[in-house]
């Protein structure tokens, strides 16, 4: 689907001496570019400097150019409520984050949004072949930038791009929605990479195109200490949330394996017959599973399929995980006759394991796809 509509996020904290060329030269590069549709949302954080007066002025003769005040928190914050304005008010098919400061050349936005053709997220990227940072960014800021694209690929694990902090990105509206930005939780610039991450994990296809980055000619960072904190701690929460989801499945895994034999053992007590007892006790596993992870371990997912539908899935699921587990014990046995079959049987627990949580992931409890 090709792009007819798109709106700027463009945060702004002093950048009076910015904003103003800026949507110009912004705007004037969309006034001739057919069909595409431009809007620009500033997203001032009350700025002692009076850049709302100046937005709301351009706004006054200009439709295209939005508002939005707020109280300073930090760049993610003022990001978060600029998508959840445009997510909630206005329909568009994409999401453009650019910074006010010239760092990121207007001219290379009509590039961003050409490349959403075949992709949900395009990067302005200053670290693939043919992508640059200006002369006059300093050695520390390089520094900082090179530790924190380390830290985002092999901490966070998003090996494949190369600049995960960058701030020049277009995404698609639908993908943004997926990817549930509005539950990141975080307040600074590690915002970018947070949703980076988010937008992975929600299977976006993400490209880097080379940009150019300049260094602002007005004003200052405000890149600041708070920011360096969180983002360095934050990297290790990805880790983690990544697996934290696997921990909780395997942990409800093992609750299921305890309903699993008291179940059986509580009927074959009252004299049932044993295969009856075997089958009813894994089914009721398998109900008292779905549960658990539907509440627990994928609550975060955003997913409004019927439960019903899910239920059924997780069922035909545990039939293949069934299968795997029965596969393995026949070749093991087979492998290794000498070994006692209830070796087998609890190696067997591995694979059947890992196709149960990738099935289940990917596909019962796959996010939305709005
Ligand atoms: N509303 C609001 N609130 N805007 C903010 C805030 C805030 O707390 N902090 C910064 N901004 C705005 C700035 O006014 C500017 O338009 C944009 O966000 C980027 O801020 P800069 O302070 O210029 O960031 P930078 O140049 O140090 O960092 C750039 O490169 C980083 C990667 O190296 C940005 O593009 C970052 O997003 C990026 O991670
Ligand atoms: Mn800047």
């Amino acid at each position: 689907m090709s792009i007819a509509s798109v709106c700027f996020v463009m945060p702004t904290y002093n950048e009076a001496e910015n904003i103003a060329p800026m949507l110009r030269q912004l705007l004037a590069i969309f006034d001739g570019l057919e069909p595409v549709r431009a809007r620009v949302l500033v997203v001032d954080d009350e700025s002692p400097d009076g850049t709302a007066d100046i937005v709301n002025e351009i706004a006054q003769g200009d439709g295209r150019v939005l508002l939005l005040s707020g109280s300073k928190q930090g760049l993610g914050s003022a990001y978060t409520r600029g998508f959840e304005y445009v997510l909630d008010h206005l329909d568009v098919d994409a999401i453009v984050q650019m910074d006010a400061d010239f760092s990121h050349a207007p001219t290379d936005a009509p590039r961003l949004i050409e490349g959403l053709t075949d992709a949900d997220v395009v990067i302005g990227s200053r670290y693939v072949a043919g992508g640059e940072v200006d002369a006059s960014w300093g050695q520390g800021r390089r520094l900082l930038s090179y530790l924190g694209n380390l830290f985002a690929r092999y901490v966070a694990g998003i090996y494949r791009v190369r600049d995960c902090t960058a701030g020049f990105k277009a995404i698609r509206t639908a993908a943004l929605r997926r990817a549930f930005p509005l539950r990141l939780r975080v307040q600074g610039y590690v915002f970018q990479v947070a949703l980076l991450h988010a937008l992975m994990i929600s299977k976006a296809r993400i490209r880097e195109i080379p940009i150019r980055f300049t260094d602002r000619r007005q004003g200052e960072t405000k890149l600041g200490r708070r920011d360096l904190f969180e983002f360095f701690i934050h990297m290790w929460w990805l880790r983690l949330l990544s697996r934290k989801t696997f921990v909780k499945f395997a942990l409800t895994g093992m609750s299921g394996v305890v309903v699993n034999l008291s179940c059986f053992q509580s009927l074959f007590v009252l004299g049932v017959n044993p295969y009856l007892c075997s089958a009813i006790a894994i089914e009721a596993s398998i109900v008292w599973n779905f549960f658990v992870n539907n509440y627990w371990t994928f609550r975060d997912r955003t997913m409004t399929g019927r439960k019903r539908v899910r239920g059924l899935k997780f069922n035909l699921v545990s039939l293949v995980t069934l299968a795997v587990s029965f596969a393995t014990f026949v070749l093991l046995r087979w492998l290794f006759p000498e070994e006692p079959h209830v070796m087998a049987q609890a190696i067997a627990i591995l694979p059947a394991a890992m196709a149960n949580y990738f099935a289940n992931s990917y596909w019962t409890f796959r996010a939305d796809e709005v």
